[in-house]
């Protein structure tokens, strides 16, 4: 079985959502946009933290930690309402589920996407660390129910379509799309490329300094000296050792560690059929 959860129009929520599922999509379809407002997207574990961090320094010009994101999701509009502008927040959810507002092109969206395998184990391991006395899960368990989409925020399938439909469909320029794996081969040209989308402006040296405060190597060694847990930050406080359970390995191809050769073998049947009709090709190492 898997971590409590809300279940709207048969997809699962996180349990932590404000009052009931449609309520806070509803309150979310009508909320107030910024022009200067920042949203991080993506599918769980595939990279929000590392691409909120970034974006955080090149917004503020300085390249320190800033925690995690407040999540559109998890918190009240009231919340979100008073926070100070520039504001950089992120969700789980999809594209059409975000304001109207940023939709008609207001605001800027950063959207990640990872290859599912690693996504996968990065999501079960991050399950197992979380303070969650009702979820027991096996891997071999987990990943039947991540093959189905019977998971908090649905199928990474749903997610990846979405994301290949909003590229394919929405006309909006605002928003950015970038992959977990081309960051990993060029962490320089994604900060670069998510600086000129943003319009900040600075020198090759600083990018350069964000770059290497956002490896991977770095980030896991000082994020934790740097980051105070706040009353805010929900991730520190449903971790079991009150330690940021996100930096955790950041390779591409850790699945080949966890995944069996039949599980592969399966998995791989799943994405070709699902993934038949696609252009894209994620890199699994
Ligand atoms: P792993 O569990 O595979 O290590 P999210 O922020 O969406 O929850 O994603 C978490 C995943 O992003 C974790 O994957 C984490 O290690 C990885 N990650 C975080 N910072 C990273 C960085 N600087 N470089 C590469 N991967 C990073």
């Amino acid at each position: 079985n898997c971590l409590k959860t809300k279940k709207y129009k048969g997809k699962y929520y996180a349990s932590i959502i404000p009052g009931n599922v449609k309520d806070q999509l509803e309150r979310l379809e009508n909320m107030e946009v910024r022009d200067d407002d920042t949203f991080v997207l993506s599918y769980p574990k595939s990279g929000t933290h590392w691409v909120f961090t970034i974006a955080s320094m090149l917004r503020t010009g300085k390249s320190s930690y800033s925690g995690s994101p407040h999540f559109l999701d998890y918190n009240e509009i009231d919340l979100l309402d008073n926070l100070p502008s520039p504001r950089l927040l992120a969700s789980h959810l999809t594209f059409d589920q975000l304001p109207r507002q940023v939709r008609e092109g207001k605001g800027k969206v950063l959207l990640i996407t990872r290859n599912p395998k690693d996504v996968a184990v990065s999501y079960h391991i991050f399950m197992t660390k979380l303070n969650a006395p009702d979820y027991k899960g096996s891997w071999e368990g987990f990943l039947r129910f991540y093959s189905e989409g019977r998971m908090l925020y649905g199928s990474w399938f749903d997610a990846f379509f979405d994301w290949e439909n909003t590229k394919a469909t929405y006309k909006g320029d605002n928003i950015l799309y970038l992959i977990y794996e081309d960051m990993k081969q060029d962490l320089l040209a994604n900060v670069t490329k998510i600086a000129a989308f943003l319009c900040e402006t600075y020198d090759k040296s600083f990018l350069e300094e964000v770059t290497d405060r956002s490896t991977f190597k770095t980030m896991v060694k000082t994020v934790m000296e740097e980051i105070k847990p706040s009353d805010q930050d929900y991730i520190h406080q449903m971790s079991d050792d009150k330690k940021l359970p996100i930096y955790r390995k950041g390779e591409v191809g850790d699945w080949k560690n966890h995944f069996t050769v039949a599980q592969n073998e399966i998995f791989d049947k799943i994405y070709q059929e699902k993934m038949k009709n696609t252009n894209c090709t994620f890199r699994f190492e």
